[in-house]
């Protein structure tokens, strides 16, 4: 599948790249920014004409409602490059859609897929120096949407910017990742907002997970709400658990997001033939499992940290360490969907788009 372009798109450029002083070797994720950003503001009800001008800090009003309410939302996507030099993307229109449903249920205008999805296109072309080869290599995409409106009164904005920066990346954890099972904190309520991609379900978890970290654990991963004893999903990923050989993931629900990785992992695994039960978790079925040998695996899935594997958890005070697998799920499957991102394996389920 390859986009269509449009020509309804503003492009002011720099006139020096930064590129040259960019170490491409010694990243830290998504701390270094392309010379370009795109702009798209929502006003008077519509959407205006997008521009792609020169990433540079904005004003806004100090009351806009972003700053007071947390009106924001945001994607992460990666762009590949192949040894052809043409560049790729993964399931961008799951992105898309799920961006617009995040929109929706922040009382947030959707965005439309010009913007979006040719948008990006626009600035990819004009960025692909920034995008290195190889595996490992990406450039991490983050669109992103604020409320700009002025005014202090609780209620939905009238004014939105749409914008998509863009990062080269490598891998997001460096390290083995140890998690703390949730035993109070939660990441989202029924009825909340856990399904959206909205700012403030990362800002909730900074808290927890710092504690978690004081206690020399990467990540939280977080229970339900309820009862505090069902497995949900991990601060920046979903999660796998391989008991045996069935791979487990949590359905996903008003308080999981739906995550792109997952649902390829999982459509990855079933095409390879291991058995995928999408249920619940509960955390007495993994202490238990860890206790009596049957749990393998531990894995989280995401973009920004594609498959990661984890090498133990804690709950009530009790650390369980993982066996170290000869024959791992976690990455055997992300060998598998990393060679599909670049291009390295035939895409039979029709995930990469062209640029
Ligand atoms: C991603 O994986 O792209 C995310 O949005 C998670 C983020 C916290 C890095």
């Amino acid at each position: 599948m390859s986009l269509d372009t449009t020509s309804e798109i503003e492009i002011i450029k720099v006139a020096t790249s930064k590129i040259d002083q960019v170490d491409f070797e010694t990243l830290s994720f998504g701390s270094v920014f392309t010379d370009h950003m795109l702009v798209c503001d929502f006003r008077n009800g519509a959407w205006e004409k997008p521009i792609i001008k020169p990433y540079e800090p904005f004003l806004l009003d100090p009351s806009a409602k972003v700053f007071h309410y947390g009106q924001a939302i945001f994607e992460g996507m990666k762009a590949y490059k192949i040894e052809d030099d043409s560049i790729w993307l993964f399931r961008p229109e799951e992105n898309y859609e799920r961006f617009n449903k995040s929109a929706v249920r922040m009382c947030m205008p959707e965005v439309p897929e010009h913007v979006f999805i040719d948008g990006l296109k626009q600035i990819l072309q004009l960025e692909k120096d920034w995008i290195k080869k190889g595996k490992g290599n990406t450039l991490y995409i983050r669109p992103f949407m604020i409320a700009i409106g002025s005014g202090v009164i609780a209620q939905p904005s009238t004014q939105y910017r749409f914008m998509i920066i863009l990062s080269p990346a490598k891998a997001y954890y460096s390290g083995e990742v140890k998690v703390l099972v949730a035993e109070h904190y939660s990441r989202a309520a029924n009825g909340g907002i856990g399904a959206a991609k909205a700012a403030g379900n990362y800002s909730g978890q900074f808290y927890p997970t710092q504690l978690a970290h004081n206690a020399g654990f990467q990540q939280v991963i977080w229970t339900d709400d309820a009862t505090h004893t069902k497995l949900e999903e991990a601060g920046t990923m979903n999660v796998f658990f391989r008991i045996n050989d069935t791979l487990y993931t949590a359905p996903t629900s008003e308080r999981i997001l739906d995550g792109v990785t997952r649902k390829s992992l999982i459509d990855l695994a079933r095409r390879e033939g291991i058995n995928v039960e999408i249920r619940s978790v509960l955390v007495s079925e993994l202490v238990d499992a860890a206790k009596d040998g049957s749990l393998k695996e531990i894995f989280g899935a995401g973009t920004a940290a594609v498959v990661n594997p984890i090498v133990g958890f804690q709950y009530k005070d009790v650390y369980y360490e993982l066996p170290k697998m000869e024959n791992s799920f976690a990455l055997d499957l992300k060998e598998k969907l990393t060679n599909i991102q670049y291009k390295l394996a035939e895409d039979t389920f029709g995930w990469t788009v062209e640029v």
